[in-house]
């Protein structure tokens, strides 16, 4: 089954054919990233509007580098939540009228769910059960993943998500919109042994998160060192920057082995834009291997959002015989565990 995939659900518009016997056939993907800069994060009037510019080029452009035509396409698959609610309207309008125009299913996928299964598009993927990490800039959660739509939550951020902590650590530094991959660059010419940040709730018991009270300690961290212009020399900046990310690797490691422990099970995914993260994948890979305990992610383009990961995700529910009705319906806010579990027609 060949399947249109389409993600705008915030500043990348991410476009792939995915067929269930060939694999993924091509995918591109456009980042905003130049359009937000200057206001150092999303607006999303502006999202919204460039995600109308770019997405039919987009399609064409997977089309020709496939070999495929328009008339090929067996169903299309949109972010349809959570996320921007403009944006994620531009995406599902597109989807929709397109499977309509070709008489072809169409699925709205729920962008975490789209994370979450995007290491299924690797070698070697994992097998139900396992648990995930989802590390993004709006979720931080673990879950027992027992099948496609099969999802209990174990734990989430009581606050802000992992990749809001460093997207914030990021302005405190200095550093432009989007923040994770600039503060993880700075983090690499840090002194390891300079600061030592507070790792946040790990002797609580129980698998929630914390980043805020970090984040505050950072803030004063920065303050403390910067000089009467307010100006925090390079070398501080880069030192904080290693402090801050070894704080929340090792937060989230202790967390996952938790997990893994607390369910008996050996597979840990992990997915989100910041799973791209190295410090973080060397962290947990060290730490699980002193386990029989394997981890699991896909490439670092398929960790941020893409186009492929709800090609993907939308072509197992669509195959699945599940599909949605011709009302175009973006949610913003969606808990995951609503999903329907899949179940093979
Ligand atoms: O999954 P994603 O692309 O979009 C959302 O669904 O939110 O995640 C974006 C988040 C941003 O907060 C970004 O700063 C963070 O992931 N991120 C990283 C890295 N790459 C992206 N954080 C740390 N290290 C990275 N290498
Ligand atoms: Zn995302």
């Amino acid at each position: 089954m060949l399947i249109l995939g389409i993600e705008t659900s915030c500043d990348e518009t991410g476009i792939a054919l995915y067929d269930s016997e060939r694999g993924l056939l091509a995918e591109a993907l456009y980042s905003q990233i130049e359009l937000h800069v200057e206001y150092g994060g999303v607006v999303p009037e502006l999202a919204s509007r460039d995600h109308i510019r770019k997405t039919l080029p987009l399609i064409e452009q997977v089309l020709a580098e496939s070999g495929c035509q328009r008339q090929d396409i067996e169903g299309v698959a949109y972010t349809s939540g959570p996320g921007l609610v403009g944006a994620l309207m531009v995406g599902s309008m597109i989807g929709r009228s397109l499977a309509y125009a070709l008489n072809a299913p169409a699925i709205g996928v729920h962008h975490m769910e789209g994370h979450l299964l995007a290491p299924m598009l690797e070698d070697n993927p994992p097998e139900f059960p396992f648990v995930a990490l989802l590390v993004s800039g709006g979720h931080t959660q673990l879950v027992r993943v027992d099948g496609i739509g099969q999802y209990r939550l174990l734990g989430e951020s009581l606050d802000d998500a992992a990749g809001e902590a460093f997207d914030k650590t990021a302005k405190m530094l200095k550093l432009p919109y989007p923040g994770g991959p600039q503060v993880a660059k700075l983090a690499e010419s840090g002194m390891p042994e300079r600061f030592t940040f507070p790792r946040p709730m790990v002797k609580h018991p129980g698998l929630d998160f914390s980043f805020s009270g970090l984040k505050t300690y950072t803030l004063n961290t920065v303050h403390e060192h910067a000089n009467e212009e307010g100006v925090v020399d390079d070398q501080t900046r880069a030192d904080i920057a290693h402090a801050f990310q070894r704080a929340v690797v090792e937060t989230l490691v202790i967390k996952c082995k938790r997990a893994l422990k607390q369910e008996s099970l050996s597979q840990l995914v992990m997915a989100g834009g910041v799973s791209a993260n190295k410090e973080l994948r060397s962290g947990l890979e060290q730490a699980l291997a002193k386990t029989n305990a394997k981890v699991f992610y896909a490439r670092p383009e398929f960790c941020t959002d893409n186009g492929a990961m709800i090609a993907y995700a939308g072509c197992q529910r669509l195959l699945a015989g599940q599909a949605d009705t011709l009302a175009v319906i973006a949610t913003p806010r969606w808990p995951m565990d609503q999903l329907p579990a899949l179940t093979k027609s």
